[in-house]
């Protein structure tokens, strides 16, 4: 696997590629690997010939007061994962190849209605970031397929409606949520959990298996996400967001049947997400 950390060097990797008519995947990752970030590189070996993952630990999606300083950066480890993961390249650029300019003074992608409420309520200019980093990742490796984490089930939709807004000729493939044996999602941030917080933590993905088994029975909706954030908070969450959502995110209405229940929370200073599909009954 070549890592590549220049743009000029990318382009011309990947015009090698496309004259032998490969299709060509992308895995944009933030670095920090672990068995979810390998479940992409696994579903793009399955749909291309030349796998690109990229590692960019993005400063315009972290807001004041946000982790970006202390964020995992294990370049080494990586490389070596992806490389006995089957990943052909790594581009992992440095923030000014990226950002030429202060990131004020930075072209941005917006995308609207999809990034309100949930995450884009407590993480306001959060999904501007990925937004703009994935778009701008997409010009620059212009792949045939790109594949995103459900975990980051409201990311994956913000990502498919640019997508389709901007005509971009890439197909956009949604990986399930891998999970340690205790049901926890994982996640690059679940490092930051002491071992107390650590045990507790498989306690969101346990409350929304409760959730989705209730409201899968006819369940009143308000009552059971009231119960719900009251289980988290007892356990020792601060809940962010705990949400019944049609599966496009759009609201619930009677006609729903295909819905996302969906958490935020804090576990001391770190902050979880977590997401379940589920069929509500006619
Ligand atoms: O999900 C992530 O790791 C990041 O948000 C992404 C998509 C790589 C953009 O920085």
């Amino acid at each position: 696997m070549r890592t590549l950390r220049e743009i000029p060097a990318l382009r011309e990797a990947l015009g090698d590629a496309r004259r032998r008519g490969d299709r060509i995947a992308l895995v944009p990752t933030m670095g920090n690997l672990h068995e979810g970030h390998l479940a992409l590189v696994e579903a793009a070996r399955e749909r291309a010939e030349v796998v690109i993952a990229t590692i960019f630990v993005n400063p315009m999606q972290f807001g004041a007061g946000e982790d970006l300083d202390a964020y995992p950066r294990t370049l080494e480890e990586d490389q070596a994962r992806l490389e006995a993961a089957g990943c052909d390249l790594l581009f992992a650029p440095d923030v000014t190849t990226l950002y030429a300019r202060p990131l004020e003074a930075q072209t941005r992608i917006v995308v609207p209605e999809v990034t309100e409420g949930l995450c884009g309520a407590s993480r306001p200019g959060h999904f501007d970031g990925v937004s703009t980093i994935v778009g701008m990742l997409f010009n620059l490796v212009q792949p045939d397929l790109a594949c995103f984490g459900e975990k980051d089930y409201q990311q994956l939709a913000v990502i498919r409606r640019m997508v389709a807004d901007l005509h971009f000729p890439i197909e956009i493939v949604g990986v399930p949520i891998v999970r340690a044996e205790d049901g926890l999602a994982l996640s690059s941030r679940n490092g930051y959990l002491s071992p107390e917080e650590r045990a507790t933590a498989p306690r969101l993905h346990r409350t929304l298996c409760e959730l989705r088994d209730a409201l899968e029975a006819d369940g009143d909706i308000e009552a059971t996400l009231a119960a719900g954030t009251r289980r988290l908070e007892e356990a020792g969450f601060v809940p962010d967001y705990l949400e019944l959502r049609a599966a496009d995110l759009g609201p619930v209405t009677p006609t729903t049947r295909e819905a996302v229940l969906l958490a935020a929370a804090r576990l001391g200073t770190t902050r979880l997400i977590d997401n379940l599909t589920l069929t509500l009954p006619r």
